[in-house]
């Protein structure tokens, strides 16, 4: 459940990340009523106008969140990339077919679950986001999590690893474990994978990459989710 505390932290937040421009804008939206019920569609949408945060400058689009706002089931990628920019939705190229594929094997797709990254415009090249970006989008993206509230976490890829849990992990020795960590107000079970564009380059790597995967479907019947 979303409350006012919740929703000011989160548009201080915003104004740290976005500037104040967009925190007026969105501060007005806020006293609407339905910025609870709305408060990620509002978001999306204002987020549009950002010119402040470096990375949006070479962007077409915010690519921001999909999927269901009430899912169980929370996943985390890097950044967007190309046709993800030219989309303004997450996981749309290569690796988002890869990636519906694996959620497909365990009888779940992206209306059921709700997808994000650790950053919300493509880096340029599509290289990975430097360590003072991901800093910078931090904030929000816990304010995300908090919002979407999951009773489990998946984080896909090293970036999401070592932005959420730490640089001291690493993606082969962490992926496939349980651990339970607050992020805010939430305190999902959280689960490292390997990430679908590592695995498209690996592919002798899937077969973890679906342990990962039961390890979630089982963990879903145990919480009767
Ligand atoms: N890779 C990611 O990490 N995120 C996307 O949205 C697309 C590709």
């Amino acid at each position: 459940m979303i409350n006012n505390n919740f929703i000011n932290k989160y548009l201080r937040q915003t104004q740290d990340i976005y500037g104040d421009k967009l925190f007026l804008k969105i501060n007005k939206v806020s006293n609407d009523a339905n910025i609870v019920e709305n408060s990620l569609d509002e978001f999306y949408h204002s987020i549009n106008m950002c010119q402040k945060c470096q990375l949006g400058n070479s962007r077409k689009n915010f690519v921001f969140g999909i999927g269901d706002k009430n899912a169980d089931l929370l996943l985390v990628g890097e950044a967007p990339g190309e046709k993800e920019d030219l989309e303004g939705v997450p996981f749309v190229g290569r690796a988002g077919k890869l990636l519906d594929k694996m959620l497909a094997s365990i009888k779940l797709d992206r209306t059921k679950v709700y997808i994000s990254n650790v950053v919300n415009y493509r880096p340029p090249e599509n290289r990975r986001p430097t360590e003072e970006e991901i800093e910078r989008y931090l904030p929000y993206l816990k304010s995300h999590i908090e919002i979407i509230d999951p009773e489990i976490l998946l984080l896909l890829g090293s970036t999401a690893l070592n932005t959420l849990i730490g640089n001291d992990v690493v993606i082969s020795k962490a992926r496939g474990k349980w651990i339970q960590k607050e992020i805010g107000a939430a305190k999902p079970w959280i689960i490292a994978s390997f990430h679908p564009a590592f695995l498209m380059r690996q592919p002798e790597q899937k077969k973890l990459a679906w342990i990962d995967l039961k390890m979630i479907r089982d963990k879903s019947k145990i919480l009767k989710l």
